[in-house]
């Protein structure tokens, strides 16, 4: 009995995991790519932080990056868009069981990079660190509760 369930349980997942596969929602697609640019431009800021003499612009442009891409996070993740979907994705479970949470930690990252972006705005090297610092903050709690550990 329980391996006959088994069985069509198999045979109702299987077309669905081929299906969505071989036509990706493209919201995995968008949030990779934001994602991708949002930890470049961090890199960027970063990398400035260690030269003897700031680029401000590198800065201000990475900034302005970073507060752009904050603001879509919170469109990237669709129902139907988790593991669940079959692609291979970081993104977990918690995400769409904690809606309150996860509201909670993109409403962080995108106060943090507005702040971020202010600090560049007034080119004060020492809050544009701290507002640095805060926006790494929000990236790596909202990591520790909503995306796959690195194995
Ligand atoms: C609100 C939650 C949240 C915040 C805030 C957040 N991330 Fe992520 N991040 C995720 C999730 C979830 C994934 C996994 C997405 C996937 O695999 O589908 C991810 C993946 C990534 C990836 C891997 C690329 C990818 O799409 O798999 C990078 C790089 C990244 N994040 C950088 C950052 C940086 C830099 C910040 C801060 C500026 C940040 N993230 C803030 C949730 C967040």
């Amino acid at each position: 009995m329980k391996k006959r369930y088994l069985i069509a349980a198999t045979l109702m997942v299987l077309p669905a995991v081929s299906a969505i596969a071989a036509n990706p929602n493209p919201a995995f697609k968008l949030r990779h790519q934001n994602f991708e640019a949002m930890g470049k431009a961090m890199k960027g800021i970063f990398d400035e932080f260690k030269k003897p003499a700031v680029n401000m612009a590198t800065i201000k442009a990475n900034s302005a990056i970073l507060s752009q891409a904050a603001k879509k996070v919170s469109g990237h993740f669709p129902k139907g868009t988790g593991p669940e979907a079959g692609v291979k994705t970081e993104a977990l479970p918690a995400i769409w069981e904690k809606p309150v949470e996860f509201k909670a930690a993109t409403d962080r990252l995108v106060t943090a990079t507005a702040g971020l972006q202010a600090a560049a705005a007034l080119g004060d090297m020492a809050k544009i660190q701290a507002a640095a610092g805060a926006v790494g903050g929000s990236c790596k709690g909202c990591h520790e509760s909503f995306r796959k550990p690195k194995a």
